[in-house]
């Protein structure tokens, strides 16, 4: 076997796809312990220099170096035996295999490894213990959260034998508390002799992980440093190339009628026990209410049984005065509900359709687009057209599939698709999440303009800042109920900080 990775560089990579000048002469360094943050808005070429890194593809000019040693890549197994592993944006996981038959199938597609699940067992535990990880090796996939996954995913590349690790927006989907658990193991991890390449847009993780920081932007190296040098606002400024402060909602007194009243709700959450129990809430036509909580405390359920998508076992739900209590998802959006979902991909949109597909997603029976069984090809071609261009959704044409997309970019589908259909009640869960800052301030300013319109927008997130930013009122969820409703000016982050641990003081 080739020894281990002390020294990495990628030099003068250029890659293109068709239209797409997707990397243009980036050089970048890693050296033995060392953490390097690859930073970029969406679309500036991370993922693709990190997959011709694992040998996904391969560049087109430009050359990797090993050791100062010249490598070919031509697959992943071969980016497997230089010691190289990846952990995709998308685990790539079998939700139906356990944790050492997931691993196992990666010694299995590597031909230097005879498939023995005891051996496999014993190095798990081996990886587990040197990095003190909590890892079950019998546990089905599908029994793990986010986190316990993602974990899965780094003692597989460990035992493959990584020892430069490269993660693709690893904290996307954490909570922060798995977050600060991440960033502690992988400081250890560089502490024990490994590398690490670190993509992410939350420039707080970036700041407390990285050594070193690479700027990627339209697909060319724009600056590279240490990360001490750097503050978190002028990381941004690098990334985006300009300065951006993310806009507030402007203040206002007069809120039109009650658009969504829910009532005494009650729901069971995915474990069996009560998710909601007696949630009241009441949003109005033109109001931004935020929902701040610790992620687990009625979140996900609360979005799901407004969109119809989880029982209510008590209590009642109003849109506009019409009780849609249990009605199916596609009668309440007849009724006026938008929905931007907390899991863009696989709730959102359809990934494998078009994005022109996606844009009618929801209004294939609305006579505008379907006057007979027939959709009329012209008219929702401009409307298509229409719509990417005014959302500034960057893709080839609307032919291209949604899941080659950056993730600013299908949200910026899903908002051009729940927006124009102009719904009295929009949930926007987690609406920036795992967006880079400047489609963040792209998203907050159509949920600005929505309000503006009159619509009644419930925003759940869990970044303050936002939440603070755009609301008019903020109710605080805590195990399954409205713990409290605070204005949204003038409330400060310790008050809304102690709501959402239970503390009130009063
Ligand atoms: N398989 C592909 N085919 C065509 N274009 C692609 C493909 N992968 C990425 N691109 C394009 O290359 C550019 C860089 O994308 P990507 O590396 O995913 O950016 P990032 O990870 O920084 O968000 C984008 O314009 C993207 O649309
Ligand atoms: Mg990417």
């Amino acid at each position: 076997m080739v020894e281990k990775i002390n020294h990495l560089e990628m030099q003068h990579i250029t890659k293109r796809f068709p239209g797409v000048l997707a990397l243009d002469d980036v050089s970048i360094e890693l050296k033995k312990s060392e953490i390097l943050a690859l930073l970029g808005e969406n679309g500036a070429g991370k993922t693709t220099l990190m997959n011709v890194l694992y040998g996904l593809y391969h560049q087109d000019e430009g050359s990797i170096f090993i050791n100062d040693k010249i490598i070919e890549i031509e697959s992943p197994i071969n980016a497997m035996e230089n010691h190289i592993g990846m952990v995709h944006q998308h685990f790539m996981l079998v939700p139906n295999l356990t944790v050492i038959e997931n691993i196992a199938l990666g010694y299995f597609q590597d031909t230097r490894f005879k498939l023995d699940l005891n051996l496999v067992r014993t190095k798990i535990m081996e990886i587990a213990k040197k990095y003190g990880m909590a890892v079950d090796p019998e546990a089905y996939i599908w029994q793990l959260s986010v986190g316990e996954q993602q974990r899965v995913e780094l003692v597989k590349a460990l035992t493959l034998g990584a020892n430069l690790l490269i993660l693709d927006e690893p904290t996307a989907a954490l909570t922060p508390q798995q977050t600060d658990e991440l960033i502690e193991l992988l400081k250890e991890m560089a502490r024990q002799d490994n590398s690490i390449i670190f993509i992410s847009h939350k420039l707080n993780e970036v700041k407390s992980v990285s050594n070193r920081i690479s700027v990627l932007r339209n697909g060319k190296l724009v600056h590279e440093g240490d990360t001490v040098s750097y503050t978190v606002s002028e990381l941004a400024e690098e990334m985006a190339g300009r300065q951006i402060n993310l806009p507030k909602s402007p203040e206002k007194l007069e809120f039109g009628e009650v658009m969504l009243d829910m009532k005494d709700i009650w729901a069971y959450n995915d474990q069996g026990g009560w998710g909601l129990q007696g949630l009241n809430l009441q949003l109005k036509a033109g109001e931004i209410m935020g929902i701040a909580g610790v992620s687990g405390n009625g979140q996900r359920e609360l979005a799901d049984v407004v969109s119809g998508v989880r029982k209510v076992e008590k209590g009642n739900i109003l849109i506009d005065n019409w009780n849609i209590t249990n009605h199916t998802a596609s009668q309440i959006i007849e009724r006026g509900m938008g929905y931007i979902p907390e899991d863009r991909l696989h709730e959102g949109s359809l990934p494998g359709f078009s994005v022109r597909e996606n844009l009618i997603l929801k209004d294939y029976n609305s006579s505008q687009i379907s006057s007979s069984i027939f959709l009329k090809k012209k008219v929702i071609d401009k409307f298509a057209n229409n719509l990417i261009e005014t959302y500034n959704i960057k893709c080839p044409d609307m032919n291209t599939s949604c899941a080659s997309l950056s993730g600013g970019n299908i949200q910026k589908v899903i908002l051009a698709r729940e927006i124009t259909r102009n719904p009295k009640v929009l949930i926007a869960a987690y609406p920036i999440r795992g967006l880079d800052i400047g489609a963040a301030e792209y998203v907050h300013n159509r949920l600005i303009e929505a309000r503006e319109a009159g619509m009644a927008i419930l925003l759940i997130s869990e970044e303050l800042e936002e939440i603070l930013d755009l609301s008019d009122r903020i109710g605080v969820i805590y195990e399954g109920a409205i713990l409290k409703v605070l204005p949204g000016r003038g409330t400060d982050y310790k008050e809304i900080g102690l709501l959402m641990a239970g503390v009130i003081d009063e």
